[in-house]
């Protein structure tokens, strides 16, 4: 397998249960409690700025309405992306990627990027993702890992910028889709927990995959998954887990 550089404790959606998800504000509560490696999920403005946000809708996470890939980022950037998870973080912004990069690369956070492409932009939000994380994040150093549900993102994304890792995201796991992450060029596929058992991660691993999983918030779950030879988690539970040590 190829040289694995991102440690096994990876918070979701920055540290989403202890601030707003997806913003500055998950990103640096993560980073108090040791995370050296953090998930989020990027998308494109209607003029195509990559900023950081789950939902298609903006209405769970923000005080906008619609969707979020039908405003500029000028529109985007005036939205209120903290006070929906509590007082404290009202004022709160959506971040661009560039934003994201600059807090990164300030911290030594490493990140798992997770594209999420609208309907039909697989592709094209692949491509152009992949080519601003590949001017933002400057060889040497490690690079995001960039993970998608789609192909097509994970291609478009191979095509920008060879040199950045990609991942396999997948809800359900079978054979096929070790091929399928093995030509797409991935070094690992990230599964729901839930999907996993030891013979799959075992394949994996035959197959020169590294293998992750999300999203795991109980211990229990977490022993198990570390003795059938997983390689990460992404975990909700910040809190409820040391970072430094494995379950
Ligand atoms: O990247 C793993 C996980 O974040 C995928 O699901 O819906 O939380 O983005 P979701
Ligand atoms: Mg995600």
């Amino acid at each position: 397998m190829s040289n694995w550089p991102y440690p096994f404790w990876i918070a979701h959606r920055g540290a989403g249960w202890l601030a707003p998800e997806n913003t500055l504000a998950a990103f640096r509560a993560g980073r108090a409690l040791g995370f050296a490696m953090a998930e989020c999920d990027v998308t494109l403005s209607a003029d195509d700025q990559p900023f950081l946000l789950h939902d298609a809708l903006l209405s769970r996470t923000t005080d906008g309405r619609g969707a979020a890939a039908g405003l500029p980022w000028s529109a985007l950037a005036r939205l209120d992306a903290g006070s929906w998870h509590g007082p404290g973080f009202a004022g709160e912004r959506l971040p661009k990627l560039d934003a994201l990069a600059a807090y990164a690369l300030a911290t030594g956070l490493l990140i798992n990027l997770e594209l999420k492409p609208g309907p039909g932009e697989a592709a094209r939000t692949g491509e152009l993702i992949a080519r601003r994380v590949d001017q933002l994040w400057p060889a040497p150093g490690v690079p995001p890992l960039l993970s998608s549900f789609e192909s097509a993102a994970l291609e478009a994304a191979r095509d920008a910028a060879q040199r950045l890792p990609r991942a396999l995201l997948l809800e359900r796991f079978d054979d096929r889709d070790l091929e399928r992450a093995q030509s797409l060029g991935c070094v690992a596929i990230v599964a729901d927990h839930a999907a996993l058992d030891a013979a799959l991660i075992g394949e994996a691993h035959g197959a020169g995959l590294r293998v992750l999983a999300y999203t795991v918030n109980e211990a229990a779950e977490a022993a198990r998954l570390r003795a059938w030879g997983i390689d990460g988690l992404i975990t909700d539970a910040v809190d409820r887990f040391d970072p430094n040590a494995l379950p």
